[in-house]
């Protein structure tokens, strides 16, 4: 069965991106069949993973119900070289992905387009990952429509868990359901011991108000992360001996046990 996580928050920077990239890197190195959908505005993922620009995008699937959705699926590149069992459909530079949203927006069944074309891939791939904005959009409303289940990186800040807050809120209205219906787990990111209140309240909040719903594995804050963003790839491919390298594997080998 091809799982579908929705990468989400209604905050920008907590590791949305980030925790897509490698994550998707992981699971794909543990054998599975990973597709990567950069449905962020920005296109953060796709410069990791397909920074010349391609034939096709997201766009030309969202927009046209009888677009061929393999045809927008590209092997994801990491320095150059394409990986095996990693995909991307990318995003568009510039300010493509907001006149896509627009656009989307006079069309009808615009907020299942990516349900109904997922229809077509599911079976090929073991996990689907969907990297989102923060702010509401169509794109946003198809990529909750279309998700088995929701992933929620937070930082151990009051904003941070408004963000997933707001976020868990929002899917309960678009899927008519309530929160304990929503299959969603909770990650703690760019968490930093040193800073011991924040640490407190966020060890909190996780276990008084998601207890069963976060999971064990804390990406704490390392500069390998941003060195990797610098080069446009997953932290084990800059540096694999390295502790942090170890977060996201660690979150994968949860996902996978889930
Ligand atoms: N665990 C981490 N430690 C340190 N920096 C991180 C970590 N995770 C992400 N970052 C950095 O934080 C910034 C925002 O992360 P990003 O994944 O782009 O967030 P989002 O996609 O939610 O906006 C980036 O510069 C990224 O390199
Ligand atoms: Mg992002």
């Amino acid at each position: 069965m091809t799982r579908i996580i929705m990468i989400g928050s209604r905050k920008g920077g907590p590791g949305k991106t980030t925790t897509t990239v490698n994550l998707g890197y992981e699971l794909s190195k543990q054998g599975k069949r990973v597709l990567i959908l950069d449905f962020d505005s920005q296109g953060d993922t796709t410069k990791y993973y397909k920074p010349n620009e391609t034939e096709f995008y997201l766009g030309d699937v969202l927009l046209d119900r009888k677009f061929d959705i393999f045809n927008a699926i590209y092997p994801a590149e990491i320095r150059g070289t394409e990986q095996e069992n990693l995909f991307i459909i990318p995003a568009r530079r510039g300010d493509v992905m907001t006149k896509l949203d627009m656009d989307l927006f006079s069309i009808p069944r615009r907020e299942e387009r990516l349900k109904f074309h997922l229809e077509k891939v599911k079976g090929q791939f073991d996990f689907i990952l969907i990297d989102t904005s923060p702010g509401t959009s169509v794109l946003g409303v198809n990529a909750v429509m279309a998700a088995s289940e929701f992933l929620f990186p937070t930082e151990f800040k009051e904003h941070s868990f408004d963000g997933v807050e707001t976020l868990l809120e929002h899917i309960q209205e678009v899927m008519f359901i309530e929160e304990d219906e929503i299959n969603f787990t909770v990650v703690p990111v760019k968490v930093d011991r040193r800073e011991r209140k924040s640490f407190e309240y966020g060890k909190a909040y996780l276990s008084e108000r998601w207890p069963d719903n976060h999971v064990k594995t804390t990406i704490y804050a390392r500069t390998l992360f941003g060195d990797a963003e610098q080069e446009h790839v997953p932290a084990s491919v800059l540096n694999a001996g390295h502790e942090a390298a170890r977060y996201y594997k660690s979150l994968a080998g949860e996902i996978l046990n889930d």
